[in-house]
């Protein structure tokens, strides 16, 4: 194969995706010590099974695929209508908040949508993303040319990087005139922090005034305990002229084998929504029907209960995980409206240095905080997705844990 014809922006990626790294040195550790209980709260997927109302609609639909006279093919693209109209009455309607079922794309999953809206601009545009942030959003627009050169110290030289940290509350300033993509995620993944209100409305108004567009994943939003925080970007005034939102069932009801979410396109932008029809009609066939009624069906009341005490259990493993830290002396963030659980390691520790050690002397398994950007250095990641019992055994791992060598 002639290499010259391959896209060459891929060489500008690091080697493995940030959990396929993971995945791979947790592979060599336990093959090392087989006798080693692994526990791992790393990549953030969950662990309890989907709920009985899941089940059973699941159950249901796979009956009538079997019966010709209720056997479907292909589906709509943006999804069947049962299942947007459950969406917007459920997500938006329920918040007073105008969304149609015509505004949302059923997909296969946040991670797809959040890395293939950005095919929809120009190749040249400018892109403002969270620091420490998903690392998807980064690496698909360095996947596009967005990046510009990577520079020594692992910034990209054309993407700008919105620091969020300690400083500033977790609360990130305007990008420059001329960026065209925001992209942000509340509650944040992996700081476990939300974006105020008051944060939230000064970057729809920059939106307004510039012509940007805000990308806005909300793939943890059940996890909000409180609400008066922001759920929704559609709560800011004017967003439906600006923002695109990102949600998904994966963490709301346990679908991350499973693949479902969606995307929202309001009417405001006509021209991208149709142009995300476009993208999707050519490119993708649908999410098939036995998930998208298992998805329906998380929105029953029987539905919401179930799923909403899968999350309060996750939750109480939030807790577990912040107050064993803190009790042992460590600084953390997050946790509160998010299943994770953001951990200021001691002065001069690095990240991956830090992955390591904790794999090495506690077997538990976290995320290193430079894997989701240059100021996620000097942090770790925990996730709250763990069993009960597992997380309660990985918190007093670390509260033995010897002192990181200086
Ligand atoms: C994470 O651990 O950051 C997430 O599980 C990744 C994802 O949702 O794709």
């Amino acid at each position: 194969m002639n290499c010259e014809l391959l896209n060459k922006n891929y060489a500008l990626l690091p080697e493995s995706y940030l959990f396929s790294e993971i995945a791979r040195k947790i592979a060599a550790f336990q093959e090392k010590h087989p006798e080693r209980e692994i526990i791992r709260l790393g990549i953030g997927d969950v662990t309890r099974p989907l709920v009985p109302a899941v089940i059973e609609a699941m159950h249901r639909a796979v009956g009538e695929m079997a019966d010709p006279a209720t056997f479907r093919g292909y589906g709509p693209e943006p999804g069947y209508p049962f299942l947007r109209e459950a969406v917007a009455a459920a997500e938006y309607g329920s918040r007073n908040i105008d969304i149609g079922p015509d505004e949302i794309f059923v997909s296969d999953g946040s991670k797809c949508d959040v890395a293939n809206i950005q095919e929809l601009f120009s190749a040249d545009c400018s892109v403002a993303i969270p620091d420490p942030v998903y690392p998807v959003y980064l690496d698909s627009n360095v996947m596009a040319g967005r990046g510009g050169r990577l520079m020594p110290d692992g910034r990209y030289g054309k993407i700008h990087y919105m620091a969020c940290g300690e400083n500033n509350g977790f609360q990130p300033n305007l990008p420059p005139r001329g960026t065209a993509l925001i992209y942000l995620c509340s509650p944040n993944n992996p700081t476990g922090t939300v974006l105020s209100r008051a944060t939230l409305e000064k970057l729809v108004a920059f939106a307004l005034d510039t012509g940007a567009v805000i990308l806005f994943d909300a793939a943890y939003a059940d996890y909000i305990r409180d609400d008066r925080l922001v759920h929704t970007i559609y709560e800011i005034p004017g967003a439906k002229k600006c923002a695109v939102e990102f949600h998904s069932f994966s963490k709301s009801a346990g679908f991350t084998g499973v693949r479902c979410a969606f995307t929202v396109i309001p009417r405001e932008m006509e021209t991208l929504r149709r142009m995300w029809l476009r993208r999707q009609s050519t490119k993708f066939n649908g999410v098939n029907y036995i998930v998208q009624r298992a998805a329906e069906a998380v929105y029953t009341p029987a539905g919401r209960e179930q799923t909403r005490d899968v999350i309060s259990g996750y939750m109480r493993n939030a807790g577990v995980i912040r107050e064993g830290l803190r009790k042992a002396g460590y600084t953390v963030f997050g946790g509160e409206h998010a299943p994770y659980i953001w951990w200021r390691l001691p002065d001069g520790v690095k990240s991956q240095a830090f992955f390591d050690f904790l794999l090495e002397k506690c077997a538990v398994v976290g995320t290193p905080g430079s894997g989701f950007g240059p100021e996620g250095e000097g942090f770790f990641r925990l996730t709250a997705f763990g069993d009960p019992a597992k997380t309660r055994e990985a918190v007093s791992r670390i509260a033995e844990m010897p002192a990181f060598p200086a």
